[in-house]
């Protein structure tokens, strides 16, 4: 066992960090309250390869491993994460989801703008009436032998403006169940398909989140990714590393305002003395710290599992659930560290705070991450 991190991560880990600081901090406050999408930024991450990290240098990619995609997530998400959950479906989504199953064909054609950033993608699973119970897929893609027509409407979607290609979920076979569902890639200009409007957020408002409606799609066969009916299981692979990227996000919101309220309380004077010389700060900042060390762990060893080709399902879970409670734990702890200044904008804890919330419930539920542990550790 060794807790060291190489040379390697360590310049990954610095690279993400100034990127963050130079080119994310800047504009982060307002593109949270006009809910502006972080383009020109997105465009400059996928200049420097962190949109397709993982992706192999043969299809354009970094050649990086899990654990340099953690540490470089948990940088990003410090400072906005708006622009790390673009960075998160990219690379552990829509990226891993086309190197692991897709063609020589599918690779060579979207694989490769995909991992060098010069297009984004999104994945679309949840649908107005299927988001946990995700084997409910009503969206529908009818075989007619050389192309499938795509009928529906899928909700929620990250870069669904954005994106030029999209991962879709669908069903074929609704009597064979699960078993019964398709994963097709659908390129976002394709007649028939309409982007809805722009969510209004709580959080990441620099996010493009949509629904996106299907009517009478046209797409030819070659774009099935797998056998006929592997869409389901697809999915739920994909979304096992997925989650390691959210847990990163959690784990770098978390980071990121635990830092601010280090910072504030050996600033903010109260009663004669700094604020951290209050053993009641002093402990939040104790808790703070090590529910962030112990969520950091789950990630690492999250990914440590997938770069050593070990099942990492159960591990992804639970860094997920206990990053993004922790995040939530976190965030609102640092708002109350600055009083009264939490509650402002500049201050950005209050940012984080909110931007924390989703990390509860995208790429599954805490409650659904309960189910997959629960089933894992009783053999389910
Ligand atoms: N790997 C491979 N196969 C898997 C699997 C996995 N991790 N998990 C399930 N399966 C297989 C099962 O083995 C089963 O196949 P068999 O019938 O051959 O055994 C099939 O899939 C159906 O599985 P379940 O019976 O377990 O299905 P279920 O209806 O009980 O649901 C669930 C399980 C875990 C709740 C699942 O539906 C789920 O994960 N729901 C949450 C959906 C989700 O995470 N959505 C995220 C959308 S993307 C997103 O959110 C992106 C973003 O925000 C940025
Ligand atoms: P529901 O499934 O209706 O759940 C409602 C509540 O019931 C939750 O608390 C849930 O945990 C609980 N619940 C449901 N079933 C159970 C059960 N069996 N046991 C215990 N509790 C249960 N989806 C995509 O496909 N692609 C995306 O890019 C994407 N991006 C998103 C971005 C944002 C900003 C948001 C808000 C969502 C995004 N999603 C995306 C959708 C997201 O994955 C779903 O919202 C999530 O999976 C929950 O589904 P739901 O909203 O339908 O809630």
């Amino acid at each position: 066992m060794d807790f060291q991190l190489t040379e390697e991560h360590l310049m990954i880990q610095k690279a993400a960090r100034d990127f963050a600081v130079t080119e994310l901090l800047p504009g982060v406050i307002e593109r949270d309250e006009h809910q502006k999408f972080p383009a020109e930024q997105i465009k400059k991450l996928g200049e420097l390869g962190f949109l397709g990290m993982m992706v192999s240098p043969e299809y354009g990619g970094a050649g990086l491993d899990t654990i340099s995609y953690v540490l470089a997530m948990e940088e990003i998400s410090k400072v906005d994460a708006s622009a790390s959950v673009v960075m998160s479906v990219n690379n552990s989504l829509v990226c891993w989801g086309l190197e692991t199953f897709g063609t020589e064909e599918q690779k060579r054609k979207y694989l490769v703008p995909l991992a060098k950033g010069e297009i984004i993608g999104a994945f679309l699973l949840s649908e107005p009436e299927a988001g946990s119970d995700a084997t409910s897929q009503r969206t529908t893609a009818e075989d007619k032998g050389d192309h499938y027509l795509v009928n529906g409407t899928k909700n929620w979607i990250t870069n669904g403006n954005s994106a030029s290609v999209y991962l879709v979920i669908c069903q074929t076979h609704p009597e064979k169940g699960s078993k019964g569902i398709n994963a097709l890639i659908i390129e976002k200009n394709s007649p028939g398909v309409t982007v809805g409007a722009k969510e209004n957020k709580l959080g990441i408002r620099g996010s493009d989140t949509h629904s996106i409606m299907f009517q009478d799609v046209k797409v030819p066969m070659e774009n099935r990714i797998g056998e006929d009916g592997f869409g389901f299981k697809f999915a739920m692979k994909t979304l096992a590393g997925g989650r390691i990227g959210i847990a990163s996000q959690a784990l770098g919101i978390a980071s990121g305002a635990y830092e601010l309220a280090l910072k504030y309380s050996k600033e903010r004077k109260a009663f004669g003395k700094e604020i951290c010389q209050h053993q009641a700060i002093q402990f939040k900042l104790a808790d703070m710290a090590t529910r962030i060390e112990a969520s950091r762990l789950l990630c690492l060893k999250a990914a440590w599992e997938k770069d050593s080709h070990l099942d990492y399902t159960l591990s992804g879970s639970m860094a997920k659930v206990f990053a993004s409670e922790t995040a939530m734990w976190v965030t609102t702890e640092a708002v109350q560290v600055h009083g009264g200044y939490g509650f402002v904008k500049e201050y950005h804890v209050e940012r984080l705070m909110r931007d924390a919330k989703i990390t509860q419930i995208y790429e599954g539920t805490s409650e659904v991450q309960r189910i997959v542990i629960s089933r894992s550790i009783l053999g389910k």
